[in-house]
């Protein structure tokens, strides 16, 4: 990363995120990189997606309804919208990489854009920051662990675990389940039987 961009992503982010997200947000960096290193994929990348994947976190409501209105998705936006209005971030983050730091390679806007819902076949990138964000130093719950050793080891089988946490969270609170994160969770579940 140039030191440029470093520095204007670290700006932002200190200036747009509470202390605990922006801490969160490093982390999630640091755990990418050095999953993007074990697995041979480019730490450029690892590290900009990890620091830029939460960079919309607290942006008001209305303006993420109001930016991301033209989703292709028209029905799961509308219902994430009235479900779970906190997945909007996610496509919030990416839609500020790009309007503010001028992203342009996919696979960093895909790894932040589908960090929260995941989807099936995803790329190395995307699994990375998916399970980087579940189990970043400062997450607290006790499968964080486990999780971030078997991604040094296998992306899929450490991707199938955080999926089943995530999906274990919601369904325990009895809240709505995004088909897109079903979907992955079956591409990824059934993809080596
Ligand atoms: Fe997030
Ligand atoms: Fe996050």
């Amino acid at each position: 990363m140039s030191r440029n961009l470093e520095k204007q992503i670290f700006d932002y982010l200190y200036k747009n995120l509470s202390p605990s997200r922006f801490e969160h947000s490093y982390n999630v960096a640091i755990l990418a990189v050095e999953l993007a290193l074990k697995h041979n994929e480019d730490i450029f990348e690892a590290q900009i997606a990890g620091l830029l994947h939460d960079c919309a976190k607290n942006m008001d409501q209305k303006e993420m309804i109001k930016i991301l209105k033209k989703n292709k998705d028209a029905k799961i936006f509308s219902d994430i919208c009235k479900f779970s209005s906190q997945i909007l971030h996610s496509f919030a983050s990416e839609f500020t990489a790009k309007k503010e730091f001028k992203i342009k390679n996919k696979n960093i806007l895909n790894a932040i854009k589908n960090h929260t819902l995941g989807r099936p076949n995803m790329s190395n990138l995307e699994k990375i920051i998916f399970v980087a964000d579940c189990c970043s130093k400062d997450r607290k719950f006790k499968e964080t662990k486990n999780i971030c050793s078997l991604a040094r080891i296998d992306l899929d089988k450490a991707l199938v675990q955080a999926l089943k946490v995530k999906i274990q969270f919601v369904t325990y609170n009895n809240a709505w389940l995004c088909p897109k994160t079903l979907d992955a969770w079956n591409f990824y579940v059934c993809k080596n039987k």
